[in-house]
């Protein structure tokens, strides 16, 4: 998917991975109440309302403005906007949420406190992946916490996105984590998958060792 795939995808309302009712992993298995949580491309994900009113700084980078002004329209939420660099901040008025709109490989605030990461790393291309690993490390603290939500399936029988993970993959590339759950996520999958014969798909989070 280039930078265009994403525009047209929002710009013509083909969003299927969008849960209008938040990720039910991260509501059963982020564990932390305070500090500051990067969410790369984060669409218009209600999670973070639920990150805020738990009681974090939410900060989310997502390439579409349009995905952000949905956002902003679904939650109720007034906000006012300012340019950093390439990257436009809305910023919440009633709740601490700032979405960055723009590239996420131009963002560069850092020293985030958590990670939460549904929909990212399974995004990006499987040859960039580990760009998007070291870019997103180099933004947060060395001990920061860290939620990641991937998907397990055969690659072999249909193609990304969203790409599978294996957990060598994550091993790999972040090694403070720990498979904490999966579960089966056939009903979920894109139209595609079905189509291609998939039969076996799992979401799995991965999340920091305490
Ligand atoms: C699969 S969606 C996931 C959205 C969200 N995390 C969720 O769970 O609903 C991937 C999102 O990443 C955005 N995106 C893709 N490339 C991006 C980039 N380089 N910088 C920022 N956002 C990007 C897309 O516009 C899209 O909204």
């Amino acid at each position: 998917m280039t930078t265009e795939d994403w525009h047209d995808r929002w710009a013509n309302g083909r969003t299927g991975w969008h849960e209008p009712d938040g990720n039910a992993g991260l509501k059963r298995h982020w564990c932390w109440k305070s500090g500051s949580v990067l969410v790369p491309f984060c669409g218009k994900s209600p999670d973070l309302a639920w990150l805020a009113r738990r009681g974090h700084d939410v900060v989310g980078v997502e390439l579409s403005e349009i995905a952000v002004r949905h956002f902003f329209a679904e939650q109720g939420l007034e906000f006012v906007t300012d340019q950093e660099g390439s990257l436009t901040r809305f910023s919440a008025i009633q709740l601490p949420i700032s979405i960055y709109c723009g590239d996420y490989f131009s963002f560069k605030l850092s020293s985030f406190d958590a990670l939460y990461d549904r929909g990212a790393l399974v995004a990006v291309d499987p040859l960039i992946r580990q760009k998007y690993a070291a870019h997103t490390r180099g933004l947060l603290k060395s001990a920061a916490r860290q939620l990641i939500v991937t998907l397990e399936y055969d690659q072999a029988v249909v193609q990304g996105p969203p790409f599978a993970v294996t957990a060598d993959e994550m091993s790999a590339l972040w090694n403070d984590l720990e498979r904490v759950a999966e579960q089966d996520d056939i009903d979920n999958c894109p139209p595609k998958f079905l189509d291609a014969g998939l039969t076996d798909i799992k979401e799995v989070v991965w999340r920091s060792v305490r």
